[in-house]
């Protein structure tokens, strides 16, 4: 099981958003370890009041990244600026991590002073990315306010922006000096963003965190964040085991960089981790890597997260493989991450014919049409 968690009492002074801390309820403290870049994840309700613990004693100065729609405020101890970057996915580009580096110099922020990034894996990604690059390294800490930054973006040390030309091209690995998952945060959360962290909650019931499903909230989020934490330490800049934590991901981008609808609106991205995950169990076992009871058990995970493993329409099987071929982890041939005896893996020269014959199985069974 993931490394070890520490406990701290829940009663470490005021907080910043919602009522309280639960009566009983404690923030969890779970390591990252990566040597003199190792660091703490505080876990549970009230824990952005720890928030002050985690920031380098260096640091003079704060400069809080975040957006309009993010209702949490933070109390960092220093002075502080705050800038708010815009909502779009389209915004999540080197433009505005400039703006965010011409605030960080109207402000003086200095070397040793501290970046503190407010917001969901947008935010997450671009004030990383704005710390990695200003004066070659400058301290940031996450406090993550969507689950799915909780449970995955904010944790690990990818920062990242996209390019016209696809998402997250231009990025760094820069570790964050320590991040906060106040679940307390989650409750303004819209039910969209709460079913798209779910996605990704799905993908760690296959790369060895199971029975999730019924924990209370905080044991969820501890539990994801010290799988991502452990296989982080194992490797950091994703050589080779970091590679599990793409589960599902390989349709999922596809279907994200289709802009594929999943009911009326464009698929979040962990609904579409979900659809990946039941896609990845139907490659392995077509290739014989799994039988039809571990795909039955990929769906069933899927739907205890109220989550659809259907596969949206919009794209013909043709056009998402052209898409698989765009990401930028396919070098030459697909590389799938995919379940097997060993466990989850990745799988280099996954033929095209069976690509193609998975999705349009999934097609057809929902009576789709295939172009
Ligand atoms: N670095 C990584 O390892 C990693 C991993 C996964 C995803 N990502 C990146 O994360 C991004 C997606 O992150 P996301 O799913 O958190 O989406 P997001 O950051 O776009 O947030 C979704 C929406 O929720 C709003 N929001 C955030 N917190 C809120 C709160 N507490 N209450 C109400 N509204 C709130 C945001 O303003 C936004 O409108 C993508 O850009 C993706 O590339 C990075
Ligand atoms: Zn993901």
């Amino acid at each position: 099981m993931p490394g070890e968690m520490r406990s701290r009492g829940a009663a470490v002074g005021g907080r910043a958003a919602g009522d309280g801390p639960a009566a009983g309820a404690e923030v969890r403290s779970v390591p990252v370890k990566l040597g003199d870049r190792s660091y703490d994840v505080l876990v549970g309700p009230g824990a952005v009041s720890g928030l002050h613990g985690l920031l380098p004693a260096s640091a003079r100065r704060a400069v809080v990244v975040t957006q309009e729609s993010v209702p949490v405020e933070v109390e960092t101890g220093l002075p502080t600026t705050v800038v708010r970057i815009p909502e779009s996915e389209a915004q999540k580009s080197l433009a505005t991590v400039e703006s965010c580096c011409r605030e960080f110099a109207r402000v003086g922020l200095t070397r040793s002073d501290v970046v503190v990034s407010v917001g969901g894996g947008l935010v997450t990604d671009l004030a990383g990315l704005a710390a990695a690059l200003w004066h070659r390294g400058t301290a940031v800490v996450h406090v993550a306010t969507t689950l799915l930054a909780q449970v995955d973006a904010a944790i690990g040390g990818k920062a990242g922006a996209n390019l016209p030309e696809g998402k997250n091209l231009v990025g760094a690995f820069w570790q964050p000096s320590g991040v906060v998952c106040d679940t307390d945060t989650l409750r303004t959360l819209p039910e969209a963003e709460w079913r798209s962290g779910r996605g990704e909650m799905a993908k760690y019931a296959f790369i060895g965190v199971e029975g999730l499903a019924g924990l209370p909230l905080t044991e969820q989020v501890v539990r994801c964040v010290a799988r991502k934490a452990e296989v982080v330490s194992a490797d950091e800049r994703e050589a080779g085991a970091r590679m599990v934590l793409n589960y599902g991901h390989t349709l999922a981008h596809a279907l994200e960089a289709a802009g594929i609808a999943g009911g009326d609106r464009p698929m979040r991205h962990g609904e579409a981790v979900a659809v990946g995950l039941v896609f990845a169990a139907r490659l392995a076992f077509r290739l014989g890597r799994i039988d039809d009871e571990r795909v039955a058990e990929h769906e069933a995970v899927v739907s205890s997260y109220g989550l659809s493993s259907r596969l949206p329409g919009g794209e013909a099987p043709a056009g998402l493989l052209e898409y698989m071929y765009r990401d930028k982890k396919a070098r030459g041939r697909l590389t799938f991450v995919l379940d097997g005896p060993s466990g989850v893996e990745a799988v280099t020269g996954v033929e095209d014919p069976d690509v193609l014959a998975v999705l349009e199985e999934m097609a057809s069974k929902l009576g789709q049409e295939v172009a």
